[in-house]
């Protein structure tokens, strides 16, 4: 979201855990969508971003209510997915919808539970990913340290990389999709959402 974006304010905040229903730490979800008016951003970044679960499997998501297009009813893209895991590709769908009857790709399991607050909406969801549970290895936090390599030549955890740079990994070149900081565990082969061999 940018500053003076058109739109309902919309925040989106929940957990993520694991098959045990213990909270996960550190997964990514990455999430899109649709502008106000149901346009999607081709060229950039709007209402797309990622984050990564905390020490509790939370996250919170700020953004504003996705206007429709044709052919869908409202809904919220998101990839969520664990250190090492297979990726998640799912949707968030609004509650009282009057398409949510007519499209397809609806399902009741992706429904939010949404109210207004404040002039905006609140939105809950909580994720299970299949994947045995328990707080994650390695650590979560993003590193602090400043960093001391250029963002170039072999991959490292702790840079900061920018869309765009590329790094070598077990003899492979990468091109990173979107600019973050590297952490152990999310090696670019295992992390396409951020990472695209190139
Ligand atoms: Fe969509």
């Amino acid at each position: 979201m940018t500053p003076g974006t058109p739109g309902t304010p919309l925040t989106v905040s929940g957990y993520v855990f694991g098959r045990d229903c213990v909270p996960l730490s550190g997964v990514l979800p990455d999430f899109w969508q649709a502008d106000h008016a149901g346009a999607y951003d081709m060229a950039g970044y709007t209402f797309r971003g990622h984050q990564f679960t905390g020490a509790t499997g939370a996250f919170t998501l700020r953004t504003i209510v996705p206007g429709l297009y044709p052919g869908r009813t409202r809904h919220i893209h998101v990839k969520a997915q664990a250190p090492g895991e297979p990726v998640l590709t799912t949707q968030l769908c609004f509650p009282g919808e009057p398409r949510n009857s007519t499209d397809a790709l609806f399902d009741p399991a992706l429904l939010m539970n949404v109210r207004a607050a404040g002039g905006g909406r609140q939105g809950t969801f909580d994720f299970v990913l299949d994947v045995e549970g328990g707080p994650t290895d390695p650590p979560t936090d993003p590193p602090t340290d400043p960093p001391t390599d250029p963002p170039s030549g072999s991959w490292a955890p702790g840079h900061p990389y920018a869309a765009g740079d590329r790094v070598t990994y077990g003899g492979a070149g990468y091109r990173c999709l979107r600019a973050h900081t590297s952490m152990t565990g999310w090696e670019p082969p295992g992390v396409p959402a951020l990472w695209r061999r190139a």
